[in-house]
């Protein structure tokens, strides 16, 4: 691969791209469960390599462009050439039946099939492809104006770039079908396909848990998160979002006769289209459907809110044509959500590391779909201000999916008078200092923040030092919350530097603790004292600073000096972090507590390991090699992985970045594809690392 010519490479790169084109079909469209995630990503990376070497050869419709560069001043709008229509709700069985007979008055003397499917609970998008090319994506806005969040959805691997135009996989569709498409596609330069952008629940739990340690807001539910993702102007956090897209409606005519041809042509054209989709003859089959999905609901990988019910004819369908901003012929499903109605008792506050205060609601144990609740995180003011609660109020708990429990409705007309407005206490709850009210501009939870300004506040310290051992920092063990607590209410430590100051002396003061536990602890202490950049960044408790941001800035700057030294323009220029982050981190290095204590850590003799400058192939990746490789030790193989800018690493984690198997390869290589982390064999790898050799040279 050294010596090729751009000839060969335009070759390679164009068969990678059909090769890749073709994965995302199997994977999305097909669910071919023989497509694995490795194979993609190494052929992606593959890709990439080959264009770095080679950027004549970069297109905008490559699959390694899916995520831009660059952010946006704002979205711009884009004006729908057939409105976005919103569904009526039907709440009960009654309701589809009343849907049912107007239907058939409308239609006399026709039958009719209904086909069901299921309402996701995401955002409603469309995107316009040009001759095959994706040209706009945009979100529903009024239902005639949406945004154009076209560099978002591009980076969502479920959005095709390109449409399947020449019908490739047509033997797995209806051949009539397929030729009727066939037909109607000659000659036609636009096709319009519409769908819901959704955020699976695990990608919505790992993001609040980022957002959360990193002392960021969190979301209420996937779909905030969802529409958060969405409206993101840099489309490379919108890409961070994992989001996923679902295609539910063609707005063109490629000869569907039912909205059941309708999801097939989208299939064929590429789309993920959900496949547990039933065409049935009668209400019965409805409410069948209905009950069944309400059944596998909590295991749905997503959420849904109901199931979707439109006349399935679509010359019916159109006849009946729309009714204020609905279509008659559908009608929303909804499933009764669990819900349950209880009372504010109070609203505290919780003190976080950063100082951030948040409203909790005290409510009266209330039993919401089997699981008693007794409180409920408002998030921020933002959220209060906007149900309208006060303290005393009746309101509605909903408990969706995963997520937590939240207050979704206040009950206003059952006031009684004596409720109270909440009030953001103008002093801390824990230690009486003044609470300042901040405004968050743009960033990933916009909005206001009250904090604590006490930086000395004991519950404040004690969560940053909590910070400070836990996993993704000094990640000390035997220095758990309960163990720290006691040490702090003792006295012995009272900053980050005191825990590296410890003897096993000071230790001895906690009861139950025996010298023997207590020297385990000193040493497991003494063990951490040489820490990796990411990791001291990240134990620094930085807002709006996590693992992710961390790292980042660890590969950017290399050195923790570096970093302390940064100007605000050279933060900002950090791939992957943004206008708020980036001064929040500034703020941080120049106040001059925070300088004193990160030199108080090191004097305590906190030793920061300097991280190489990233460049190649492997830029910031962490990689594991298991098994026996034939071409290399397994020093040279480590190497050549901190030659192309990556770090070698014995233990596969979420953290990995990709799996080195050679043969023989055990255990790692199991916990690799658990864990979702790309593998390379060892001629990808070969290919990867002496690939990079030629780029890199340049420290
Ligand atoms: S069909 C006329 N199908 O529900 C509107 N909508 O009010 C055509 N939704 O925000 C919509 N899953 O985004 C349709 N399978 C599905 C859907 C679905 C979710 C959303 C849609 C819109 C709302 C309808």
């Amino acid at each position: 691969m050294g010596s090729l010519t751009l000839a060969e490479a335009k070759a390679r790169v164009q068969k990678l791209r059909r090769e890749i084109d073709d994965l995302r079909y199997r994977y999305h469209v097909l669910a071919d469960p023989a497509v694995t995630d490795e194979v993609y990503s190494s052929l992606t990376l593959e890709l990439r390599s080959l264009e770095e070497r080679f950027p004549a050869l970069v297109t905008s419709d490559s699959p390694t462009q899916r995520v831009g560069g660059t952010a946006l001043e704002k979205f711009g709008q884009v004006v729908h050439q057939v409105p976005m229509l919103s569904l009526n709700d039907a709440f009960s069985e009654d309701e589809v039946a009343a849907w049912g007979e107007r239907i058939t008055k409308l239609l006399p003397g026709k039958t009719v099939q209904y086909m069901c499917e299921l309402k996701f609970d995401g955002l409603a998008t469309s995107l316009v492809y040009e001759d095959g090319r994706l040209r706009h994506g945009a979100t529903r806005g009024d239902g005639r104006t949406g945004e154009d969040i076209t560099a978002n959805l591009r980076t969502i691997r479920a959005v095709p770039m390109q449409l399947n135009l020449e019908l490739a996989h047509a033997e797995t569709f209806d051949a009539a079908l397929v030729s009727r498409v066939r037909q109607a596609l000659r000659g036609l330069r636009r096709i319009e396909v519409r769908g819901e952008a959704l955020m699976s629940k695990v990608a919505f739990a790992r993001l609040n848990r980022a957002q959360e340690k990193a002392g960021g807001g969190t979301f209420a539910n996937p779909r905030n998160a969802a529409a958060g993702a969405l409206r993101q102007l840099d489309p490379r956090v919108t890409a961070s979002r994992k989001l996923d897209w679902y295609a539910y409606s063609l707005v063109t005519d490629l000869g569907q006769r039912t909205h059941e041809e309708e999801h097939r042509i989208c299939a064929l054209l590429g789309f993920q289209v959900y496949r547990e989709t039933r065409v049935v003859s009668d209400l019965a089959g409805v409410r069948a459907f209905h009950q069944e999905i309400a059944a596998v609901r909590e295991r749905l990988p997503f959420e849904v809110d109901g199931v979707v019910v439109q006349i399935n004819e679509t010359a019916a369908f159109r006849q009946l044509g729309v009714v204020g901003k609905a279509p008659r012929g559908a009608v929303a499903y909804k499933f009764a959500a669990r819900r349950a109605t209880t009372v504010v008792q109070d609203i505290i506050v919780q003190v976080g590391r950063t100082g951030t205060l948040t409203p909790v609601a005290v409510l009266a144990p209330v039993n919401v779909g089997g699981v008693t609740v007794t409180r409920s995180t408002l998030h921020n003011v933002d959220e209060i201000e906007r149900l309208g609660l006060k303290i005393g109020d009746t309101v509605v708990v909903q408990r969706a999916g995963d997520v937590i429990p939240q207050i979704v409705e206040v009950l206003s007309r059952l006031r009684r008078g004596n409720e109270r407005d909440f009030r953001m206490p103008s002093k801390c709850p824990n230690c009486g200092a003044k609470v300042e009210r901040r405004a968050i501009a743009g960033g990933t939870a916009a909005g206001t923040r009250f904090v604590c300004t006490n930086r000395t506040c004991s519950t404040q310290r004690l969560r940053r030092l909590r910070h400070v051992t836990s996993k993704g920092a000094f990640d000390i063990e035997g220095l758990g919350p309960k163990v720290l607590d006691k040490l702090v209410a003792a006295g012995v430590i009272a900053s980050a530097d005191d825990i590296f100051r410890m003897k096993s002396g000071d230790v001895a003061v906690l009861p139950g603790l025996g010298e023997k536990s207590a020297a385990n602890l000193i040493a497991a202490i003494a063990s951490r004292k040489v820490v990796s950049l990411p990791r001291f960044i990240n134990s620094l408790g930085i807002l709006h600073v996590g693992e992710q941001t961390a790292a980042d800035l660890a590969a950017h700057f290399g050195t923790l000096a570096e970093l302390r030294a940064a100007a605000l323009e050279e933060i900002d220029a950090v791939p992957n972090i943004g206008h708020v982050v980036a001064a929040s981190v500034e703020k941080f290095f120049r106040d001059r507590r925070n300088q004193r204590s990160v030199d108080r850590l090191l004097d305590a003799g906190v030793t920061v390991e300097a991280q190489q400058q990233r460049a190649g192939a492997l830029a910031g990746l962490t990689v594991v090699v298991t098994g026996t490789l034939e071409r290399f030790s397994r020093q040279q193989a480590k190497d050549a992985i901190r030659a192309a800018g990556g770090t070698p690493s014995e233990s596969v984690s979420k953290a990995t970045g990709m799996v080195v198997a050679g043969t023989k390869a055990g255990s790692k290589l199991v916990r690799a594809k658990l864990l979702g982390v790309r593998v390379l064999n060892e001629r990808e790898f070969a290919e990867l690392v002496d690939a990079a050799g030629g780029a890199l040279a340049k420290p």
